[in-house]
């Protein structure tokens, strides 16, 4: 299939290329960086792309024709909110941009990747735990409200314009690539900093919870969704979950590997308060349902195969040390 990606230099990107180069697919990776920001994102056609430049998405699509397009780009939730006119441009106006793309480029389907970013506290009350697809949606970053405003319009262009978006509210994303102004980042650099370093400050409290899922599930969950009978979806957007533990839980996990490691709470105000206003759980039955979502990685799982996986990344020197 001809497969289109935006924003494929983030830290998603870096393992859907290579699964969908494995599986034979012809693929156009495109970016605002000029080239693959390492070796493991090579494979394929490499173009660059700002989202935000309506003209250039049109151009792009119009040439490369893709049936199925993968929307990554976006700004996160910590540097949305050191930002937020930049998220609202790259977020708010290139989702519409790629939207309005597709349609006229007539592009059968799009893959969109939502958040739990997109979950509040709503005024009435705490959010109900687990967190389901329906709950009323009061984001309290720019990323989540743009986030929201993507799932809308996606839902909009499938009904109006028949284009087959589909879409998942991904936990923080955890994988050995280097994620970029996340709020859930302190989870990924307990790994990271774990092995490089032998230890981290989080800039999360010891007890602090979320939902959680190993990049490979979160690639395995994109690739199904994509791939999954239309006649199955009963939704637009799934939640989508693995697990949820406390950071002082993945540091008990990563001692297990690494005893020796030093794991430090120093909250910083902003990103724990994104952190503090997102689920602490979200409830995905309709994706098991609908199109048989199901995590392989729990916790230990996940530490298991990324703590080796991080080691030989740093002896190939594909992860800086000073990063
Ligand atoms: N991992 C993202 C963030 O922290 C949430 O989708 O912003």
């Amino acid at each position: 299939m001809r497969i289109l990606i935006t924003g494929a230099g983030g830290q998603i990107g870096h393992d859907l290329i290579g699964a969908l180069v494995a599986e034979g697919h012809e693929l156009v990776s495109t970016d605002l960086a000029p080239r693959p920001p390492s070796h493991a994102h090579a494979g394929g056609d490499w173009q660059r792309l700002d989202v935000t430049d309506a003209a250039a998405v049109q151009h792009l699509f119009t040439e490369c024709r893709p049936e199925l397009v993968f929307h990554l780009a976006a700004i996160l939730s910590a540097s949305g909110e050191a930002n937020p006119r930049l998220a609202y441009d790259v977020n708010q106006t290139g989702t519409w941009n790629v939207l309005e793309a597709c349609r006229r480029a007539r592009v059968n389907r799009l893959m969109f990747t939502s958040s739990i970013a997109v979950f509040g506290p709503p005024p009435s009350g705490p959010l109900p735990d687990p967190a389901p697809d329906d709950s009323p949606l009061h984001p309290g970053t720019m990323y989540g409200v743009t986030k929201v405003a993507g799932e809308l319009l996606c839902a909009y262009y499938r009904k109006r314009y028949d284009i087959d978006c589909r879409g998942v509210r991904f936990p923080g994303l955890i994988s050995a690539a280097m994620p970029g102004g996340g709020s859930s980042d302190y989870a990924l650099f307990m790994y990271v900093d774990g092995v490089r370093k032998n230890g981290y400050e989080a800039f999360a409290r010891a007890d602090t919870r979320i939902p959680l899922m190993y990049m490979p599930d979160g690639v395995r969950a994109l690739l199904e969704l994509a791939m999954a009978d239309r006649s199955k979806l009963t939704r637009t957007i799934y939640n989508i979950a693995a697990f949820s533990p406390r950071a002082d839980e993945i540091a008990t996990s990563v001692g297990r590997l690494l005893p020796d490691a030093k794991f430090t709470y120093k909250p910083d105000t902003i990103r724990q308060g994104i952190l503090d206003s997102w689920p602490k759980a979200i409830d995905d039955a309709a994706a098991r349902r609908d199109w048989g979502w199901k995590e392989r990685f729990d916790l230990d799982g996940m530490t298991d195969d990324l703590v080796p996986r991080i080691r030989r990344m740093l002896e190939l020197g594909a992860i800086l040390s000073s990063h």
